[in-house]
């Protein structure tokens, strides 16, 4: 596990902290933020460098702007939003050249606890190579670097890893520490027993954090698209449903080396198309040919529930239907109810799992909702993550 100088250890009142956050957020047609999750999980680091009297420089990427200007990915809008939380202005330094004369001017005029937000790291073509220069570039703004961007920690681009070797100590913030904390101890520290329930749609996304966790857990419950592969990896037939027929044989590798750790679907809700009006039906065992899976059964769920009663610690990535469709939707929000019910540790690791809580209305049951997508991924499959790997050890 990361052992990294935090937030707290640096003494920060006087000077100019850059801090690296994911303000990568989804923007509607007019430019409004429509989930402001991972700037609410910046917030904790920005007050305490704002409380002791820090020079606080934000920075972030937002999209893929491919190395230029791009005015619908600029970060106007996430100041403004920053500026409301606060409770005071956060200055936007609006400079296509991310560090040019307009950045270095709005610096220049800090005053201890002002808050100044760079704009898209992204605009500068060197960013997303890790080239040196604008690393420096960034560095020459500050005294010292705090990285709070856990959704970007599987990236090693210069605002969040090349700036480490310019600005120095390069810290921990709240946030990186907190997911750290949850996925860390979750699957490499956790009260046991620990269930890991994987989703969505593809086993060859899944893979690597397949292997990784049937290592840890003590059961792995399968649903989604992906438990269709397995399905033909036991011989079932599956219809029209989701299929990755190069995966099969890996499929039956998994079941063979994971026993009865490992749990799939005794049910499935198919139907007739891929449409929340579709007729459907609930099958046991082979999916009829016309028909696909498009969630998991009643059985199933019960099957699940079961697993889950004396779980201590849970870790979930990937929905167990086709959510975003009401008819398909009873299975993920059954699993996202059982899991805000039981006395466990209960942590969502990203993306499509996210957004099935939020819409199921539970997310304040959850022990701890990871704003990263790709990075909890990557730390689901035991990787290590370049921009947390960067920071200075203790
Ligand atoms: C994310 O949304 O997962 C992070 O902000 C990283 O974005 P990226 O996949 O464009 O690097």
């Amino acid at each position: 596990m990361y052992n990294k100088v935090t937030v707290e250890d640096l003494q920060v009142k006087g000077k100019k902290v850059l801090v690296r956050c994911d303000f990568n957020v989804p923007l509607d047609e007019n430019g409004n933020i429509t989930d402001d999750t991972r700037i609410v999980g910046a917030m904790p680091t920005i007050e305490y460098l704002v409380n002791n009297g820090a020079k606080v420089i934000l920075c972030s990427h937002m999209g893929k702007p491919k190395g230029e200007p791009v005015p619908e990915l600029s970060l106007a809008p996430v100041a403004k939003a920053l500026s409301e939380k606060l409770g005071k202005e956060v200055v936007f330094a609006a400079d296509d050249n991310v560090v040019g004369e307009r950045a270095k001017a709005a610096v220049q005029e800090m005053n201890d606890g002002d808050v100044v937000l760079l704009q898209n790291t992204r605009y500068r073509k060197e960013e997303t190579k890790n080239v040196d220069e604008f690393s420096k570039e960034l560095a020459s703004l500050a005294d010292m670097f705090v990285n709070d961007a856990f959704g970007t920690a599987h990236r090693a681009h210069c605002s969040n890893v090349g700036v480490t070797q310019y600005l120095k100590p390069a810290a921990a913030g709240y946030l990186i520490q907190k997911e750290i904390e949850f996925l860390g101890n979750a699957v490499n520290n956790p009260v046991r027993p620990l269930v890991a329930i994987l989703g969505g749609s593809k086993v060859s996304s899944k893979i690597s954090v397949i292997e990784n966790l049937l290592k840890k857990v003590d059961k792995l419950i399968i649903g989604g698209g992906m438990a269709y592969t397995f399905f033909a990896a036991q011989g079932k037939t599956t219809g029209n449903s989701l299929l990755e027929e190069d995966y099969i044989d890996y499929a039956k590798k998994m079941l063979d080396e994971a026993g009865d750790k490992l749990l799939l679907p005794v049910d499935t809700v198919v139907a007739n198309d891929f449409s929340n009006d579709a007729e459907s039906k609930v099958v046991e065992g082979d999916i009829p040919d016309g028909w696909e899976g498009l969630d998991i059964g009643p059985k199933t769920v019960k099957l699940y529930q079961d697993a889950l009663a004396d779980a201590k610690t849970v870790v979930w990535n990937g929905p167990m239907g086709v959510f975003e469709m009401p008819n398909f939707a009873k299975g993920t929000n059954a699993i996202a109810q059982t899991l805000a019910d039981i006395d466990a540790t209960t942590v969502i690791g990203g993306g499509d799992s996210v957004a099935a809580v939020n819409q199921a209305g539970l997310a304040s049951k959850m022990s701890h909702i990871s704003t990263g997508g790709g990075a909890s991924m990557e730390f689901l499959e035991g990787k290590d993550l370049p921009g947390i790997v960067a920071l200075t050890d203790k």
